[in-house]
């Protein structure tokens, strides 16, 4: 239950890796290291995150430390919405590479299937003057993909995938790729369990990463005060009543207990944190079973769509791209 085997590569990738969503720079790095130390060996970063330096800084003394070696770790970033297209990928590939001091990654996903277009003074998107972000209407996932197949066969990663993809935008690239995605990430927990989604990633052999496996309680303020975004409710899974029963049962906490669900059912998990008692307790997920009834209970609190938190819209206007990837979200605004 560790590790899960990639199809491809063989690489045996870490169940549990830390995310790094809102980890500022100034913490991440002794958090990574504390991480590193506690026995963590997959870091999930993204140019995004504004963290990549930190990260690599940490790593770098870790292993400068004597503490591990590069070949241990697992490591994730992804490719910005702002460089979205073929032309861009080896020139944010490489600075990536640079800001996390390394010569590869282990995973390198296309972080969302639509585009904007890059200001290229603060490489971030760029806004029109009525306050919206351009959108890179042209934008070609083939097209990209085939630059990532071809920066994976020079070693600068060694496994390639996608996030926040739909069906039929990963059916499409499976299509005409000599090296298939080896990993989705997607939203998913116990109230937006991906069911669908997850017999179509089996099919193609395509393992699937859950981000906010633990319902993101941090997504909310910082939502609400960043993006002036309010969606109606979000969830407190960590409070709901089958979770902390089965944690008293278990003499576990009900984050272990939304963790172990989701990997015994071979999905990998990347909880973020930087505090370090949560660290430790959010690696502590292994040594129970929940029984066949009990995970049962757990299936049964999967709200379909309705348990989406992330839609991306706090970015206006998304919606309008072509490769807007939620469609039951746009039904909804329509
Ligand atoms: N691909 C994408 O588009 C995408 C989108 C979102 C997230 N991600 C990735 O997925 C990772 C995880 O998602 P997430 O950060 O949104 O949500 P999450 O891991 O479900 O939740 C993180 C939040 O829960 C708190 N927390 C952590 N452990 C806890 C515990 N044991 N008990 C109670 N609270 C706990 C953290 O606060 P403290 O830090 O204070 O502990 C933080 O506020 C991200 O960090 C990022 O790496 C990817």
């Amino acid at each position: 239950m560790k590790f899960v085997k990639l199809s491809q590569t063989n690489d045996a990738m870490p169940t549990l890796g830390l995310g790094t969503w809102q980890a500022e720079p100034s913490v991440v790095k002794s958090t990574v290291y504390a991480a590193l130390e506690l026995g963590y060996r997959h870091i999930d970063t993204a140019f995004n995150y504004n963290n990549e330096e930190a990260i690599g800084s940490a790593i770098t003394k870790w292993i400068d430390d004597g503490r591990g070696t590069r070949s241990e770790l697992f490591i994730t970033t992804k490719l910005p919405h702002i460089a979205n297209r073929a032309s861009d990928v080896e020139k944010f590939l490489n600075l990536q590479l640079k800001r996390l001091q390394m010569t590869y990654v282990d995973l390198y996903l296309i972080h969302v299937p639509f585009g904007f277009h890059c200001d290229p003074e603060t490489l971030t998107p760029k806004v029109n003057e009525e306050g919206n972000y351009e959108l890179d209407m042209d934008t070609d996932h083939v097209a990209t993909w085939k630059k990532l197949e071809e920066c994976q066969k020079s070693g600068l990663i060694r496994n390639i995938g996608l996030s926040n993809f739909n069906e039929e935008q990963i059916e499409k690239i499976v299509k005409h790729a000599t090296f298939k995605p080896q990993v989705l990430q997607v939203e998913l927990h116990a109230y937006f369990q991906q069911i669908e989604l997850r017999k179509f990633c089996e099919k193609h052999n395509i393992i699937l990463t859950a981000y906010a496996p633990l319902g993101s309680p941090g997504a909310k303020n910082h939502f609400v005060t960043k993006y002036k975004y309010s969606p109606s409710t979000f969830p407190d899974l960590l409070s709901l009543p089958d979770v902390t029963t089965l944690a008293k049962k278990y003499g576990k906490t009900p984050a272990q207990i939304l963790l172990h669900f989701l990997v015994r059912q071979n999905i990998v998990v990347i909880p973020k944190s930087t505090n370090l008692e949560r660290l430790k307790e959010n690696m502590d997920f292994y040594d129970f079973e929940l029984t066949t009834d009990e995970m049962d209970t757990l299936i049964r609190l999967d709200k379909g769509e309705n348990g989406r938190i992330f839609n991306f819209l706090f970015w206006k206007g998304v919606e309008f791209h072509p490769e807007y990837p939620f469609e039951s979200v746009k039904q909804k605004l329509l």
